[in-house]
């Protein structure tokens, strides 16, 4: 079981229209949480951005804004770069002008992808080299690179579902990943936060196929072979892209 305490920092939410962010809004584990709308605060704007981390008192943001489709990504590329890295270069430097300005320690926890490994064999760790197989991949990867110039920054790599949200009635079993359900996932992020772990980090659950680990919440799901997937998207997809967990295993 993971236990969940709540977290008492003044933190900014940005995303929280999204599967990840409505999850963490629902659980009720972080404590005077901002969350915006892309209205409100567009992460293309760097000034607004610099303005509501001054005035609200941001101490932690949770980066979980994104074109997170990898499909509209490849159809879109532009508009992909700009949100997954114009919009955490707007950030970057919003978070170290209040550093510099105004004295404000602001911890970044970036989310990350799966995608930024090459996703054939699996059991990736941290330090392995990063290699996108898709647009996605890449500006997740560039993302990164950014968040990386910072002080304080954690770097959370990872896929996840939605249980009551799966949508596809096949799934293949010969392709496998790390994918850990949405709740899970924001109780590990609450756990990370609170151990102020700082770094890179890949979050997931066992490698299992996507068979077996939708058919575990849709059981009318059907099995299939990754080639009927394959085919009916047109992208290249991943294979293995499953994490080695070692280091999260002993943080948590
Ligand atoms: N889903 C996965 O399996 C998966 C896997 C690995 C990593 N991730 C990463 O996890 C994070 C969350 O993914 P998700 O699946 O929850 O994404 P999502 O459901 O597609 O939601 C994306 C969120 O980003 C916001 N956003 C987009 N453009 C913005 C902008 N210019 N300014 C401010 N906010 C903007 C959206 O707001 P609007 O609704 O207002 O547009 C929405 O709240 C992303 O960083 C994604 O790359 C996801």
């Amino acid at each position: 079981m993971i236990v969940g305490a709540s977290l008492k920092n003044n933190i900014l939410l940005l995303g929280g229209s999204g599967t990840l962010g409505k999850a963490i809004i629902k659980s009720r584990l972080f404590n005077n949480l901002n969350y915006p709308t892309s209205k409100t605060l567009n992460i293309l704007n760097q000034k607004k951005i610099e303005d509501f981390l001054i005035k609200k008192k941001i101490k932690i943001i949770l980066h979980c804004a994104a074109l997170a489709r990898v499909k509209e990504c490849e159809k879109n590329k532009k508009k992909a770069f700009r949100i997954n890295v114009l919009g955490t270069k707007n950030i970057v430097k919003s978070v170290n002008n209040c550093w510099k300005k105004n004295n404000l320690n602001i911890r970044v926890i970036f989310i990350s992808s799966d995608a930024v490994y090459p996703s054939t064999r699996g059991n990736y760790k941290e330090t392995d080299k990063l290699k996108s197989y898709n647009y996605y991949g890449w500006t997740k990867i560039q993302g990164e690179k950014a968040i990386k110039k910072l002080n304080s920054y954690t770097i959370i790599r990872t896929r996840f579902f939605n249980k009551y949200k799966i949508k596809f009635n096949y799934a293949a079993v010969n392709i496998y990943t790390s994918s850990i359900e949405v709740r899970k996932l924001v109780k590990y992020l609450n756990r990370i936060i609170k151990k102020k772990f700082k770094g890179v980090l890949n979050v997931g659950s066992k490698r299992a196929s996507d068979f077996e680990k939708y058919n575990k919440y849709k059981k009318n799901i059907k099995p299939c072979d990754k080639s009927k997937i394959f085919n009916n998207l047109n992208l290249k997809l991943a294979t293995d892209a499953s994490l080695n967990l070692e280091k999260f295993n002993k943080l948590i």
